[in-house]
């Protein structure tokens, strides 16, 4: 179980292993995930502001490569998975977002 703490919210648990941005979002946090978790939209960033998320794997890799002026802090929470303690801020948010939902519901 890792315990992260999200900028605004507290600290929240997340089991081992386990899609960061599923813990977000089933912590009441509306976190977008437009491409249902797929690394293709980039909604689902999140800035690391302590601790360490783990090696980027290749989509990751890819899809932040063709963002520009990126901070290096920048990590897609569909991609990372929980394993150790993390504080983070989420960036997008349904509530701000002008849109309608989410996106589709990332799988476990
Ligand atoms: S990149 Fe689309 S949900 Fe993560």
């Amino acid at each position: 179980m890792a315990t992260i703490i999200v900028e605004g919210k507290g600290a929240i648990a997340c089991a081992s292993g386990r899609r960061l941005v599923l813990c977000i979002e089933d912590a009441g946090i509306d976190i977008l995930h437009r491409c249902g978790g797929n690394a293709r939209c980039t909604t689902c960033r999140v800035e690391i502001l302590d601790g360490e998320p783990g090696e980027m794997n290749q989509r990751e890799r890819d899809r932040l490569a063709r963002e520009d002026k990126l901070a290096s802090n920048i990590r897609l929470s569909c991609q990372i998975t929980a394993e150790s303690d993390l504080t983070v801020r989420v960036i997008n948010r349904l509530s701000t977002s002008g849109l309608d939902d989410p996106g589709p519901r990332p799988e476990e």
